[in-house]
């Protein structure tokens, strides 16, 4: 395994981490800059990214600290970011905004599933293919990394069905470009998470209560930790947490149709109740 203080020395002093205002960007960047790193943070809450950026100037004096107020969404975003790191060498990406969608797929407005791919799938790849470029102009011996967070939830997870589907993609992209990427001198980690608690949980704690599925809560500072060192052993794929492993092995030997209807019976034994108004949509709302 490569020493995490000596990362910074192989991909240079800057790394960017996108949804760096909360929950595991937010550890992501905290943990990088304890490794001598200079972060740029980005996400949508200014002020949130400036509580982050007080923490590590307090602990951290040397490194130094950008943020960048974007909507990765939006249909400037590419522009606004180039223009923010337009100065710098970018040598790692923690690639982690995302949004997630707990729930009956029919609840939910086909705008609300239009923000998951707009973020999780669009705005990641954009992302991804902009400090990709960035990173293979680079002169050697300078090495790129990409961390991609994508999910447990990349295996088919019906009630997150818009939301799975889009880590699905990230899980592959990132797997493609590990690949892909061999020659350029570019390292690609795709990190699955299970369950942390962070803002998304909370958001989706009225829906299900995922302590009542048996999954341990991880959290996000112990993601952003144990993902690092699985870059710096050069890990493609990697879930926090032994027992999420222990999980997911046991239930990958299930025959794949098997697993996504077992976990959809525990999912509907679990869920809160719901009783959903269908409301047709009428030509004029497309
Ligand atoms: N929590 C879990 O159980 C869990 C499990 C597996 C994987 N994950 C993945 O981990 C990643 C981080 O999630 P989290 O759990 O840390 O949740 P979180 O606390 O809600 O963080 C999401 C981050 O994404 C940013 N974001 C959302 N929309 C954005 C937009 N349009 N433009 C720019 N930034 C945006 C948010 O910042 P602003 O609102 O300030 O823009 C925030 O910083 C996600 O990709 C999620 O899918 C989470």
């Amino acid at each position: 395994m490569r020493s995490l203080s000596k990362l910074p020395e192989l991909y240079g002093t800057w790394a960017v981490v996108t949804g760096a205002s909360s929950g595991i960007g937010a550890s992501f960047s905290t943990y990088l800059a304890s490794l001598g790193f200079s972060v740029v943070l980005i996400a949508r809450r200014i002020e949130k990214m400036e509580a982050v950026t007080a923490k590590i100037r307090a602990s951290y004096p040397d490194v130094s600290v950008k943020v960048l107020g974007i909507d990765l969404s939006s249909s400037t975003a590419m522009q606004d970011m180039a223009l923010g790191v337009e100065s710098l060498d970018i040598g790692l990406v923690v690639n982690n905004a995302g949004v997630d969608l707990v729930g009956n797929f029919l609840k939910f407005e086909q705008a609300e599933h239009d923000q998951v791919m707009d973020l999780n799938v669009k705005a990641y790849t954009h992302v991804t293919h902009f400090f990709g470029r960035h990173m293979a102009t680079r002169s050697l011996p300078k090495r790129g990394g990409m961390i991609m967070i994508s999910s447990m939830g990349s295996s088919p997870f019906p009630y997150c069905s818009s939301y799975s589907s889009s880590k699905a993609y990230v899980t592959t992209l990132g797997l493609c470009l590990a690949e892909e990427w061999k020659p350029l001198n570019i390292d690609v980690t795709v990190i699955e998470p299970g369950p942390v608690e962070t803002e998304m949980l909370d958001r989706s704690k009225n829906y299900v209560n995922v302590k009542e599925l048996g999954f341990i809560l991880m959290g996000a500072d112990e993601i952003a930790q144990f993902s690092m060192k699985a870059f710096a052993r050069s890990e493609k794929r990697f879930t926090p947490g032994a027992m999420n492993r222990v999980m997911q092995f046991v239930t990958n030997l299930l025959p794949g149709q098997m697993k996504i209807s077992m976990i959809g019976n525990m999912l509907t034994k679990h869920i809160k109740a719901e009783r959903i108004q269908y409301r047709p949509q009428t030509s004029s709302e497309y």
